[in-house]
C-alpha cells in the first residue's frame, strides 16, 4: 500500500537500534520504492555531527546490517541523500529551533523516540513547545514500556499530556514478524481452524521463544529485567493474545486490540509451582550468566517457563505453556497448537496414539505446518505415521518468499500509513503488567533462586517437569 511523503525524525538517531534496525529497514523500503519522493529522515542525537558524517555512520550501519541489498551503491547513495542530522539537547533548548526549521508543516510527521523512557516526557513537551508536532503527528516508542504497572501508567500519562492515543505507536517488534501476522491470516482466513479453536478440540498450546545468544553487552539492562520483563510481558504475551483472542469483527486496530485486551484480562493469576525460572551456568571458557551480567549474586532469570490459563468459555481448562530463554540449544521460536486425542480410534494399540499439531514457526524458516496422520506407504499393513503438511514461506512463495521483510520495516511503514493494528495500546500494556507484577512480586518475596541450566540445553529440568507431571512434553528445541 503506497504511503504519502513524510518527515521521520529519529531521536537517538546515532544509537544501536537506529543503526541496526530502523535505518537498514527504511533503506530496504526505499529500494522497494515505498519511500515516496520528497520524504526525509532526520537523525537527532546529542553528538555534534555534520550531516555528511551522519550519512557515513548510517552507510556503515546499512552495510553491516542491511543484508545483500546494501551492495547496491546507487540506491544507497540516493537513500543517504534523504538523510539530515540535527544535534539536539533532549532536556534543554539546544537544537530545537534547527529541528523546527527542518520539519515541514505540510507532510506526515513521525517522531521515533529511540531513547531511554526517562526522556519521553522532555521530548514530547519540546515537540509541542516549538510547534514541531501537530495533531496528526505520530510518535513511536520502544520497549521497555515501564518495568511494572505503576511506571507504565506514569509513562502513558506523560505521553497523554501531549499526544492522543491515536498518535502513539508502541512497538513490539514481534507483531511485525511475518509469521505472526500470518497467524491471523490462517486463523481467520480459513474455515478449517476456527471451529476447532477451543477447549473441545485443543489439548494445550505451547509458545517457545528460544535464543542461543546470552546477555552479552546488555548485562546492566538485562539484570534489572530478566526474561519475564524482557520477553514475556511483551513478546510472548502478544503471541498469546493473537492465538487466543476471539475473532475481531474487522481487521482493524480498535477491534483487534479490544479482543487482545480481553485475553490479557482473562489470564488467571499463576501459582508459584507453575513457574520455573532458570539461569545459565558457565560452560568451559564460556562465562555464566552471573559473570556476563557482572553481578555474582544475581537472582535474575535468563529462562522462564510458565503454565498460564485463560479463564473464559473458549479456553477454560486448556493450559498455555510459555517458555523463553537465552543460551538455549537453538534459535527456535514457535507456537504449537496441540489438538486432543481422537474420541475413539479404529486403530489398535500404538497406532491409535496420533495427534494433530499446528505449528507456527517464527524463526528460523518462518512458516506454518500441520502434522497429520497418514498411512505409512508400502505393503507393511496399516501402519500410521505423522507427517507435516509444510508451508515454509520461502518454499511456498518462491523467490519472493525468501525475502521476508524485517519486522521493523513493516512497522515503520504502518506508522506512516497511520495503521495502529500491530501496535500495543496503552491499556493493553498496563493489563500485561497487571498480570506479571504479582508473579514477579511472588518470587521476590520468596527469594526464589533460579535453577542453573547448561548452555546449549533446553533449560532447567524443572521446566520439563512442568509438563511431564501432566502427561505432556515440550516440543523439541532444534
Ligand atoms: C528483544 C529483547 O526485545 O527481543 C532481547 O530485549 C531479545 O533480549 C530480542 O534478544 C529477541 O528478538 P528476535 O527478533 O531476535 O527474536
Amino acid at each position: 500500500i503506497p504511503v504519502e511523503p513524510f518527515d521521520l525524525v529519529i531521536f537517538g538517531g546515532t544509537g544501536d537500534l537506529a543503526r541496526r534496525k530502523i535505518l537498514p529497514g527504511l533503506f530496504r523500503r526505499f529500494r522497494a520504492g515505498q519511500m515516496p519522493e520528497g520524504s526525509r529522515i532526520i537523525g537527532a542525537a546529542r553528538g555534534n555531527l555534520e550531516t555528511s558524517a551522519y550519512r557515513d555512520l548510517v552507510r556503515g550501519g546499512i552495510q553491516e546490517f542491511g543484508g545483500s541489498e546494501s551492495s547496491d551503491g546507487d540506491s544507497l547513495a540516493a537513500f543517504l541523500d534523504s538523510l539530515q542530522y540535527v544535534s539536539i539537547d533532549a532536556t534543554g533548548e539546544g537544537g530545537w529551533q534547527s529541528l523546527a526549521g527542518l520539519v515541514r508543516p505540510d507532510v506526515i510527521k513521525a517522531f521515533y523516540f529511540s531513547v531511554a523512557p526517562s526522556l519521553f516526557g522532555a521530548l514530547a513537551e519540546r515537540l509541542h513547545m516549538h510547534g514541531i508536532a501537530d495533531p496528526e503527528s505520530r510518535i513511536v516508542v520502544e520497549k521497555p514500556f515501564g518495568r511494572d504497572l505503576d511506571s507504565a501508567r506514569a509513562l502513558n500519562h506523560t505521553l497523554a499530556e501531549h499526544f492522543r492515543e491515536e498518535q502513539i505507536y508502541r512497538i513490539d517488534h514481534y507483531l511485525g514478524k511475518e509469521t505472526v501476522q500470518n497467524l491471523m491470516a490462517v486463523r481467520f482466513g480459513n474455515i478449517l481452524f476456527e471451529p476447532l479453536w477451543n477447549n473441545h478440540y485443543v489439548d494445550h498450546i505451547q509458545i517457545t521463544v528460544a535464543e542461543t545468544v546470552g546477555v552479552e553487552g546488555r548485562g546492566e539492562y538485562y539484570d534489572k529485567s530478566g526474561a519475564m520483563r524482557d520477553m514475556v510481558q511483551n513478546h510472548l504475551m502478544q503471541l498469546l493474545c493473537l492465538i487466543a483472542m476471539e475473532p475481531p469483527a474487522q481487521f482493524e486496530a480498535g477491534a483487534v486490540r479490544d479482543e487482545k485486551l480481553k485475553v490479557i484480562r482473562a489470564l488467571r493469576p499463576v501459582p508459584a509451582h507453575h513457574i520455573v525460572r532458570g539461569q545459565y551456568d558457565a560452560d568451559g571458557d564460556q562465562p555464566s550468566y552471573r559473570e556476563e551480567a557482572g553481578n555474582p549474586r544475581s537472582f535474575t532469570e535468563s529462562f522462564i517457563a510458565i503454565r498460564a490459563e485463560i479463564a473464559n468459555w473458549r479456553w477454560s481448562g486448556v493450559p498455555f505453556y510459555l517458555r523463553t530463554g537465552k543460551k538455549l540449544r537453538a534459535r527456535h521460536s514457535e507456537i504449537a497448537v496441540v489438538f486432543k486425542d481422537l474420541p475413539h480410534s479404529i486403530f489398535e494399540g500404538d497406532q491409535a496414539r496420533h495427534r494433530n499439531i499446528l505449528s507456527i514457526r517464527l524463526q528460523p524458516n518462518e512458516g506454518i505446518d500441520l502434522t497429520v496422520t497418514i498411512k505409512e506407504p508400502g505393503p507393511g499393513g496399516m501402519r500410521l505415521v505423522d507427517v507435516p503438511l509444510d508451508m515454509t514461506f520461502a518454499t511456498a512463495l518462491g523467490e519472493d518468499g525468501k525475502d521476508v521483510p524485517d519486522a521493523y520495516e513493516r512497522l515503520i511503514m504502518d506508522v506512516i500509513r497511520g495503521n495502529q493494528t500491530l501496535f500495543m495500546r496503552g491499556d493493553e500494556v498496563e493489563a500485561a503488567w497487571a498480570w506479571t507484577d504479582p508473579l514477579i512480586a511472588g518470587w521476590e518475596r520468596r527469594n526464589d533462586v533460579p535453577k542453573l541450566y547448561d548452555p546449549g540445553s533446553a533449560g532447567p529440568d524443572d521446566s520439563l517437569m512442568l509438563l511431564h507431571r501432566e502427561g505432556r512434553r515440550w516440543r523439541e528445541i532444534k
